[in-house]
């Protein structure tokens, strides 16, 4: 079954997606302009905000850096229809914590509330707070355990729950979640150990940016793994530029691409702090492309038709939620949905 298309944003807690010093965009991931672009969004009929985590800002530590989960709470009040994702580190709260937190925002939202469970490829966020940095497969034993607890926590259960990292008894989460079992649960993350923990526990995986073979192979890859319960849906991150002609797309990536090359020096310091096994890195360092996590990797450079064109493909091939990254991000989310929503819909329609 396919499910309609649902588009989000990626709220800006570290600034700008492609170009760190960009005259079009100057650097703010402040909570007054995160706070207007979300309720802007929400007007222009975009359907999730993805808040991500990160403590210290992971490009240059002087840096302003939204945090997450506070924000997330902020925004639950200020809107009424736009769905919000908190992105999560397991190692960085524990379960029953999470869990009473993402209760307390699905409450404030009304049952908009969801949560994204990330892995971690920041060593230094993590080690230089004195936490204890797991080599990458056993952050996902770790994760896989961590959300079992948080996942029968949002769901209102009773839990008792011995393992080999939480050990918790008779607890029960009080208000439980409204009109439906509980908060959604997305998971990005793209390594073999994050496909078996969607298949097993996510309601969404998110996927990073690439080619649409590559992401097609991903879904069967993923689809093909031992579940229980709904099927898997999946999402896609992408940069798009968009513009009346490919021509003035491609000019304008040109011009993000020559800014994104002045950033090498930062470039290199997140390469020096970023597990070499996390499966993201290898991801981006395949394609060419500006934005993060797969950037522009999917094709989304063009024409506001072929732009239209190439995110329906996606959902013909199962992507049900796009989020999208734009640069300078207010200007160009108005233009996406002024020109390239109507276009994806007739396509749709069609
Ligand atoms: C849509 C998406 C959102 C992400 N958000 C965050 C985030 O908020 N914070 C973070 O530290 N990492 C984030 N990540 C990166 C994951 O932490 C990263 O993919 C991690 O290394 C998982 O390992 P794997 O890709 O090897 O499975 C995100 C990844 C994706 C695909």
């Amino acid at each position: 079954m396919t499910h309609p298309l649902r588009i989000g944003i990626w709220a800006l807690v570290h600034g700008n997606r492609a170009a760190l010093n960009d005259p079009e965009e100057p650097y703010d991931a402040s909570w007054r302009r995160n706070r207007g672009l979300v309720l802007e969004a929400e007007s222009l009929g975009y359907d999730c905000v993805l808040v991500a985590q990160h403590t210290m800002n992971p490009h240059r530590t002087d840096l302003g850096q939204l945090e997450a989960w506070t924000a997330s709470a902020a925004l639950a009040a200020e809107t009424s229809r736009i769905e919000i994702i908190a992105a999560i580190k397991p190692m960085l709260y524990h379960p029953v914590v999470l869990a009473k937190m993402a209760l307390q925002i699905e409450e404030i939202s009304g049952g908009r509330f969801a949560i994204n469970l990330v892995n971690a490829w920041n060593r230094k966020e993590i080690e230089d707070a004195g936490l204890v940095f797991r080599e990458h497969d056993e952050r996902y034993a770790y994760g896989a355990e961590w959300l079992e607890v948080v996942e029968r926590l949002m769901r209102g259960e009773e839990v008792q729950h011995q393992g080999r990292y939480f050990q918790v008894k008779d607890y029960v989460l009080r208000p439980a979640a409204r009109g439906r079992a509980r908060p959604r649960i997305y998971v990005g993350g793209e390594s073999p150990p994050a496909r078996d923990l969607v298949a097993a526990r996510a309601d969404v995986w998110f996927i990073n940016g690439q080619p649409l073979e590559d992401v097609q192979a991903l879904i069967a890859d993923v689809r093909a793994r031992p579940r229980q319960g709904e099927p898997v849906r999946f999402g896609l991150s992408t940069f798009v530029i968009a513009r009346e002609t490919e021509e003035e797309a491609q000019a304008e990536y040109r011009r993000l691409l020559d800014l994104a090359a002045q950033d090498a020096e930062i470039k290199a310091y997140v390469k020096a702090n970023t597990d070499p096994a996390v499966a993201m890195r290898k991801t981006q360092a395949k394609f060419q492309s500006v934005g993060t996590n797969g950037g522009t990797a999917a094709g989304t450079v063009g024409s506001y038709d072929q732009v239209a064109a190439r995110l329906a493909a996606f959902h013909a091939a199962g992507i049900d939620t796009l989020l999208t990254q734009f640069q300078p991000f207010e200007r160009e989310m108005r233009r996406f949905a002024e020109n390239v929503m109507p276009r994806l819909a007739h396509l749709r329609a069609a």
